[in-house]
């Protein structure tokens, strides 16, 4: 039996499964498009970041507009859409019925199955524009309220804080849910990028793609973790007991949520970004311990296990302190996220072969049939 070099159970670390011009992370820098982080964060909109990702390069004015136009035509879902997202359970966790949901819409689209440059451009659009839409829908129809209309004149961050609480955003708040739709938009190979061009690479759909990537992101190992940072600092409850809980917590094996990386290993750049949004938010608000509790806890990972937080950690409390539900967390990543993995989808169909590789046999050999009876 052929044996093949470097077979691995290890989660392809260190594979270089595909060449791409979209995000890369060198060190501690993550750049899109060649731009850094820091430099788009302190700069840019997540709109005109969106352009960048699809474009390779900024936008000018005209079209950052249209872009923004073209958001504003297809951010509210069409009425049939909504009957038939009213007939789904809402006692379930908001990634599963997301899932559902983008599936869902893929049987209105009129472009479905057509994969012409055109129509993945219209597709990538109303994906991107209704994902917002879709979220809070979810969050309205859980709570029995009526549901909010989007504003076509209006961004993604600041519809999507319109539509969850009924009233409109102040300008602050909608800078920083921008901010943190910007940081989060891609991320190189991760697992639901991967997982997007893996279904991509069989030249399905571009929904088809996107439920796929839904699915990866909703594991705790990746963008799940944001929801359990949370819960870990209220299972903690107060700075008095991190020490002690963390002893136990380590001791148990237990994944301490929004530490570790596979890739960075002098620390994630979007944290530092987030930890300063976290201290600001946090402060302005009626709980500040949180912010608090998350540097302690942040200063022990490193000192005990030589850990640092990713984009999960302070991100947990930026969201918390603008009031969005603990369990809404990983479905506002994936309103960021859809934008790179269709980036990811794009440039995969732009120079595609199947992703079709090799599993080193580990299972019996030579095993011959007995009939059932004889067993
Ligand atoms: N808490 C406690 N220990 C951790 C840890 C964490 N968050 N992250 C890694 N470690 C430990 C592992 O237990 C392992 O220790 P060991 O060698 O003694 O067994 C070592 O560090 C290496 O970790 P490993 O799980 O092999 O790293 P990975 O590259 O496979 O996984 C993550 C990377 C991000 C999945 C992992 O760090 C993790 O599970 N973090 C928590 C979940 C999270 O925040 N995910 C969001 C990622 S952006």
């Amino acid at each position: 039996m052929q044996v093949y070099e470097g077979a691995v159970d290890r989660g392809l670390e260190g594979v270089i499964a595909c060449t791409t011009g979209i995000s890369s992370i060198v060190d501690a820098t993550l750049s899109y498009r060649g731009y850094t982080i820091e430099d788009l964060a302190a700069n840019s909109s997540f709109e005109e970041t969106v352009f960048l990702l699809w474009n390779n390069r900024l936008p000018k004015k005209e079209e950052l507009a249209k872009l923004n136009a073209d958001f504003g035509r297809e951010v509210a879902l069409e009425p049939d859409l909504i009957s038939a997202l009213k007939v789904l359970p809402t006692d379930v966790h908001p990634m599963a019925w997301l899932r559902t949901a983008v599936s869902t819409m893929g049987l209105w689209d009129a472009d479905a199955n057509d994969m012409s440059d055109e129509a993945n451009h219209r597709k990538a659009i109303r994906l991107s524009a209704k994902m917002a839409t879709l979220v809070a829908t979810f969050c309205r129809l859980r709570a029995g309220k009526d549901l909010v209309a989007p504003k076509a004149d209006k961004s993604i961050a600041w519809n999507f804080l319109y539509m969850l609480n009924g009233s409109e955003p102040s300008t602050d708040m909608v800078k920083v849910f921008d901010t943190c739709l910007l940081l989060h938009a891609d991320h190189e190979l991760n697992c639901s990028a991967f997982s997007t061009r893996v279904v991509a690479s069989s030249l399905s759909d571009m929904h088809s793609a996107i439920v796929s990537g839904i699915g990866a992101l909703k594991g705790p190992l990746h963008g799940g973790a944001n929801e359990q940072v949370m819960r870990t600092l209220k299972e903690i409850g107060s700075e008095d007991n991190i020490s002690a809980w963390l002893d136990t917590a380590l001791a148990e094996k237990r994944k301490i949520m929004g530490f570790g990386h596979r890739v960075y290993k002098n620390g994630d750049p979007r944290a530092k970004i987030l930890r300063s949004m976290s201290k600001e938010m946090t402060e302005a608000s009626s709980e500040p311990q949180w912010f608090k509790m998350s540097t302690i806890l942040d200063k022990e990972m490193e000192e005990r296990k030589g850990l640092l937080p990713n984009v999960d950690f302070y991100s947990a409390s930026v969201y918390y302190a603008m009031g969005i539900p603990l369990d809404i967390f990983t479905p506002i990543f994936a309103v960021s996220r859809v934008t790179g993995w269709i980036a990811h989808i794009l440039e995969q169909y732009s120079k595609n072969r199947i992703y079709r590789p090799r599993g080193q046999w580990d299972g019996k050999v030579n095993q011959t049939y007995t009939p059932i009876e004889s067993r």
